[in-house]
């Protein structure tokens, strides 16, 4: 079964749905990243991000991969065939490049693809922009994260400051409305509401209270899904692979 956590920039989407996954048992999959492993990548190379068949042909040339770290239970690192990309996804160059990339309709079609193939496998936590609307619109759970963007700029700006990344608050705020304004707006699969998303305005929440309500519908639902016993035995109901496992 899978989960689906949509949401604008900033909205703690990655950390609930991380936290999620852990909680029930659940693979977990990072769209974004992936978006924004092709971005470094083709940065890397020094492709124009804005040529989309160009950007297209160079990410059909290697895989994207997750993978763990010793005695991680979901993967956090990433990699565009042997280049691990970890340590750049994220950073605020990388923001700033990425929407390209994510709005080229020829990449978007075999991203779909890739996350279809990965979320057949079993339970899955998938978070993105599209996710309910698009990719899983048969979702067995699909969930949408909101909060006001002061607010999502304060949690980025703490989040950089953690990870001795830039933490300029104003920088970071502009920044933040500026990824709305194309995420929101973009031609191909803009970020929308899917109709039958549960809409979570967390600007007021702890993490812990935004996890705790995903999780106990999520529950409910997986026990209407998947059976009382969690669908030991169905294929689209297996949970975690063992520790180590890679997959792409
Ligand atoms: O969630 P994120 O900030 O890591 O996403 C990076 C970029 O990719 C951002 O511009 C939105 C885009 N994205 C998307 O278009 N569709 C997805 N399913 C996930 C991310």
């Amino acid at each position: 079964m899978i989960i689906a956590i949509d949401g604008p920039a900033g909205s703690g989407k990655s950390s609930v749905a991380r936290a999620v996954a852990l909680r029930m048992g659940f693979h977990y999959l990072d769209t974004g990243a992936m978006y924004r492993a092709v971005a470094v990548a083709a940065m890397r190379r020094g492709i124009d991000l804005n040529d989309g068949v160009t950007l297209r042909e160079f990410s059909k040339t290697r895989k994207i991969s997750f993978a763990y770290e010793e005695g991680e239970v979901l993967p956090s690192r990433v990699y565009f065939g042997d280049e691990e990309m970890t340590d750049y996804i994220r950073s605020p160059e990388v923001d700033r490049a990425v929407s390209p990339v994510a709005s080229c309709p020829e990449l978007r079609g075999d991203m779909l693809a890739k996350q279809r193939m990965l979320g057949s496998k079993g339970n899955y936590v998938v978070e993105g922009r599209d996710i309910g609307s698009v990719v899983f619109p048969n979702a067995a759970l699909k969930i949408f994260l909101t909060a006001c963007v002061e607010e999502r700029a304060r949690r980025r700006s703490l989040q950089n400051e953690t990870r001795g990344l830039p933490s300029d608050f104003d920088k970071i705020l502009r920044g933040l409305k500026d990824r709305d304004e194309k995420d929101f707006n973009r031609e191909i699969a803009p970020l929308t509401i899917a109709d039958d998303a549960i809409e979570i305005d967390t600007t007021n929440m702890s993490e812990e209270e935004v996890v705790q309500a995903i999780v106990d519908v999520a529950t409910k639902v997986r026990d209407k899904v998947c059976g009382p016993d969690g669908g030991a035995n169905d294929d689209n109901c297996r949970g975690l692979p063992e520790i180590g496992d890679e997959y792409a």
